[in-house]
């Protein structure tokens, strides 16, 4: 595989290997998508210190991450039903993060069970915690995810329902996924233009399941799986659950979906020992705030008592050193590896992981600042806001 000239470049090569049903369930946001411009926005609005004269080889990029050691600051964001990009999904990212030193999270909506993929993942992993089959059905997991071996438990708190994904809504797709023969019909045209895909997905055995919806090495039965999506938004998780959940789980206890630092408060009092700064990517609430302008915030009501991650638009090398400069511990990405994984499978998701990282590693140097864990405010300036009457391709 041609390795990737950027993130930009990954997601343009995706679009043309994907159908563009699946190429838009992972690029798109909800409503008008503002939110999920609102990510990348928020990181242009900051420009990084230039030190020059600065003597060192190599910018040290090791950091740890709850205790866990991690080889950069980079971690997989917890991402559903990746075996519709490829059927290797959640095994593919399992290994890429093993073999580069990195943590990953795995979604309760993962395509592979939780079990599999933790025979795969030989490093740092996380599961991430949605309501599948209620209150009942999140403690099974719970359980099956301590066995499992899996050392931190995700609750991700900002999806109460699915937000409005006008693009999915396009395509004729809603959640839960159904693998109905209408669907399948009316995609067929667009699936036939894409034979590369579409072989690996038929020879797959149509990869769209949910692998944690039933116990291990029971016999899949899809409108139980169907049921017990539905009932997830009957009950989707609150406060009480965090406080319940810290009480049973004794490994790594993280809220994921945190913007205002009031929640920040509320998820460290209850015992939270990982705040995850997320809009989900801008797939969830249209109009809420660009991840990088919610963090200072966070930081500066938790950054004391725990760490902080930040994702949503990390796609760039400065991007990951303007988070860190603002005070998280690392940063998550959730598409850009589903693009590498959409163009190479397993090699596409390594190389995403290098493009960004080897980009950070260069930032770092021309940034003059040795290590990661050196990045602090001095390293980050506001940019003034652009002049109305500039061409806004000035402004890019
Ligand atoms: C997600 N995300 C997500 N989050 C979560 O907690 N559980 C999940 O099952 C999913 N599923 C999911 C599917 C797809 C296709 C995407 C793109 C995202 C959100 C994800 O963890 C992360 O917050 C965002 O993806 C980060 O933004 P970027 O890096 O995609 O801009």
């Amino acid at each position: 595989m041609k390795p990737f000239i950027s993130v930009t470049d990954a997601r343009r090569r995706a679009r043309r290997a994907l159908p563009s049903s699946v190429f838009d369930v992972v690029d798109g946001g909800s409503d008008d998508e503002v939110t999920m411009r609102r990510n990348r926005e928020a990181f242009e609005g900051w420009s990084v210190s230039q030190r020059v004269g600065v003597e060192f080889d190599r910018a040290d990029l090791t950091t740890t991450l709850h205790g866990n050691p991690l080889a950069a600051p980079v971690v997989f964001a917890p991402c559903g039903l990746t075996g519709l990009v490829h059927p290797d999904g959640e095994l593919a990212v399992a290994r890429v993060a093993s073999r580069r030193g990195t943590l990953a999270m795995f979604s309760t909506f993962s395509t592979h069970s939780l079990e599999t993929i933790a025979l795969a993942a030989s490093g740092p992993k996380w599961f991430q915690l949605y309501f599948l089959g209620g209150r009942a059905g999140a403690d099974q997991l719970v359980a099956r995810a301590e066995t499992a071996g899996f050392t931190g438990l995700v609750i991700t708190l900002d999806t109460s329902v699915v937000g409005n994904r006008e693009r999915d809504l396009a395509h004729g797709i809603s959640y839960p996924m159904e693998r109905d023969v209408g669907t399948v019909a009316r995609l067929l045209p667009q699936l036939m233009r894409h034979p590369r895909w579409l072989g690996r997905f038929l020879r797959a055995g149509l990869p769209m399941d949910m692998g944690n919806a039933s116990d291990p090495g029971a016999a899949r039965d899809r409108r139980a799986a169907s049921d017990m999506a539905a009932g997830m938004f009957e009950s989707p998780p609150g406060w009480p659950d965090v406080e319940r959940l810290r009480e049973r789980w004794g490994g790594t206890l993280v809220v994921k979906g945190v913007l205002d630092p009031r929640d920040a408060r509320r998820a460290v009092e209850l015992g939270a020992d990982v705040v995850v700064v997320s809009n989900h990517g801008g797939r969830q609430l249209g109009s809420a705030m660009g991840t990088l302008q919610a963090l200072p915030a966070v930081v500066a009501e938790v950054g004391d008592s725990v760490e902080v991650v930040l994702d949503g638009g990390v796609r760039r090398g400065t991007d990951v050193v303007k988070a860190l400069a603002l005070g998280a511990r690392a940063v998550a990405i959730g598409r850009p590896y589903l693009y590498g994984l959409g163009v190479g499978g397993e090699q596409g998701v390594e190389a995403v992981w290098s493009v960004l990282v080897d980009g950070l590693a260069r930032d770092m140097r021309l940034a003059g600042c040795p290590s990661v864990r050196q990045l602090s405010g001095e390293w980050i300036q506001r940019c003034p806001e652009p002049r109305s009457n500039e061409p806004s391709a000035m402004r890019r």
